[in-house]
């Protein structure tokens, strides 16, 4: 697995990262979630994106990583759901750092997002100076900034933030122009949503917003595939955006997993074909907005 720096920051992060969303659920066997670990391990991907918001995840993650937390590097993200505290504040990101050390049961995350707030919450709430002071109290390595749009650019030349993460993918291409100005400024990129959220799943229009949306877009695409898979051409499309650090594909089916890592390894899509997907989407996407 192709190993790349994140930006400036000094860390170097997998090509491929696990997107810890889908370990989140009380369903799931904490047997299942060692045996995705385990796989993501041995496949090279050492880049765990979790959040507080994502179940039982973080904690699952510090359950599982017992014994092998040196060989990853942690991300999570903050800003809402502590208990008695407004979300959105400085004390609430001091206090979501504080819960996400213990639930990954470590002393210090080497990244930590404030997880999509809006461009005012950045400019004027204290939460920005709340996680610096997180990294300087040496609890963070780097301050990072999740989200899209005005808010995305706001932190990208704010010039407090080591790393970003935004909608990469065949569906959402909409920030890469702001992906090409973060790797301008030695800002690390973590590209969520790279696979679009599947959207070639669905005979018909799912319900959950975020993914209808996505399958709206893929429809109105017509994107070709050519020889490839869909995981296949969305992946290697997202990893190879130049800027991009790393990909954050969500699954807890290690098999999915593989499969992505193993597309990676490829190297990037054919130019010609690359060509005819982004003009597909300056066709019909040029006004649609990063999916948060
Ligand atoms: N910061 C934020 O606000 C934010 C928002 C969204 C996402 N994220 C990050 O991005 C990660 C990924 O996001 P996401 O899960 O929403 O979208 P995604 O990675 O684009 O899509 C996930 C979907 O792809 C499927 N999939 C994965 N690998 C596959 C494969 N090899 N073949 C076929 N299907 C495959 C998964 O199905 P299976 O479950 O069956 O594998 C799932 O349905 C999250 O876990 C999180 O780390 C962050």
């Amino acid at each position: 697995m192709e190993r790349r720096p994140l930006g400036a920051t000094g860390l170097s992060v997998s090509a491929v990262g696990l997107g810890a969303g889908r370990i989140g659920g009380p369903e799931k066997p904490e047997a299942d979630v060692d045996r995705l670990i385990g796989r993501a391990l041995d496949l090279g991907v050492t880049l765990i994106d979790s959040a507080r918001s994502y179940g039982l995840s973080e904690e699952r993650l510090g359950r599982a990583l017992r014994g092998r937390r040196e060989r990853v590097v942690l991300s999570t993200k903050v800003g809402y759901g502590i208990a008695g505290i407004p979300d959105w504040t400085g004390p609430c990101i001091a206090a979501g750092v504080d819960e996400a050390l213990q639930r990954l049961r470590t002393d210090r995350i080497e990244i930590v997002h404030l997880h999509s707030c809006p461009r005012e919450v950045l400019e004027g709430s204290g939460v920005v100076e709340a996680l610096v002071r997180a990294v300087e109290a040496g609890k963070v390595r780097v301050a990072a900034y999740s989200g899209e749009g005005d808010a995305l650019l706001w932190a990208l030349r704010s010039g407090v933030f080591g790393a970003v993460q935004c909608s990469v993918s065949l569906v959402d291409q909409g920030a890469l122009d702001a992906v090409s100005e973060a790797r301008s400024k030695g800002i690390g990129v973590l590209a969520k949503r790279p696979l679009g959220n599947a959207p070639w799943h669905f005979e018909s229009r799912p319900a959950e917003p975020d993914v209808a949306e996505a399958w709206d877009r893929f429809r109105a695409l017509r994107l070709e595939r050519a020889a490839l898979s869909w995981p296949a051409l969305f992946a290697r499309f997202a990893a190879f955006v130049p800027g991009v650090s790393a990909i954050l594909p969500g699954t807890a089916n290690p098999a999915h997993l593989a499969d992505v890592a193993l597309a990676v390894e490829e190297g990037p899509i054919e130019e010609t074909q690359l060509t005819s997907l982004r003009a597909s989407f300056a066709r019909e996407g040029a006004r649609w907005l990063g999916r948060v």
